[in-house]
């Protein structure tokens, strides 16, 4: 009797030991694809014009899930507000020669590519939009839950002033209508068909 409550708190220790030890570290380069597709939440939004991620703005886009295809193409669907309306955007973006790096053409050529990513709780995105000689950059923070901790998002804008958008220029999207209901109706949908 001792000896299996010696051996069942042996496990437990062993347990405890390996999930500290799968906590997930934050990757910046070398990034496993087939790791960042499944359900993401947009939860800040930057961009150093601002026209382009307040309301009816071409980038305020609410992310809701990413794909990546055998051939190495980010399949991603987001939404987004057209008078007042939820509507579903699809985007195909294709891989470049960089890992973790993509272009897209939608509002003129993007090319963007991933910052940071833990896989299991949040990704970050930059990117380079040009269209007729003019440019933009946005900054993307997405999470797997709706919602992400103060922490991680100080980080965030900490990021967003390294490349040039003030704090002023950071949405929470937390704070907005960013189609919750859409994307449960929709994977209702998908789940009856
Ligand atoms: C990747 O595959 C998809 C579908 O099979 C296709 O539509 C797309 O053009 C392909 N992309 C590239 C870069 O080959
Ligand atoms: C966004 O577009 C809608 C529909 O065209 C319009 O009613 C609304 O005033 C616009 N909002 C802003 C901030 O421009
Ligand atoms: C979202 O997280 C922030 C901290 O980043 C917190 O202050 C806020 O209350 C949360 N919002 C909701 C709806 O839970």
């Amino acid at each position: 009797m001792r000896l299996l409550l010696l051996l069942l708190l042996l496990c437990l220790g062993l347990t405890l030991v390996s999930a500290r030890k799968s906590k997930n570290p934050v990757v910046t380069s070398n990034f496993d694809l087939s790791r960042i597709t499944g359900n993401w939440y947009s939860i800040l939004l930057a961009s150093d014009q601002k026209d382009k991620i307040v309301e009816n703005g071409s980038m305020r886009v609410f992310v809701k899930t990413m794909d990546v295809w055998q051939n190495g193409t980010l399949y991603l669907v987001y939404h987004a507000k057209e008078n007042g309306v939820c509507v579903e955007i699809p985007m195909v973006c294709d891989k470049t020669e960089n890992n973790g790096e993509f272009s897209l053409d939608y509002d003129g050529y993007n090319l963007f590519h991933i910052v940071e990513t833990d896989y299991i709780n949040y990704l970050m995105f930059h990117l380079f939009n040009s269209n007729n000689g003019k440019t933009f950059q946005t900054m993307e923070l997405y999470g797997r839950k709706p919602n992400a901790s103060s922490k991680l998002k100080a980080r965030f804008v900490e990021i967003c002033g390294k490349n040039g958008i003030g704090a002023e220029n950071v949405l929470d999207l937390t704070l907005t209508d960013r189609c919750l209901q859409a994307r449960e109706s929709s994977s209702a949908l998908t789940s009856s068909a």
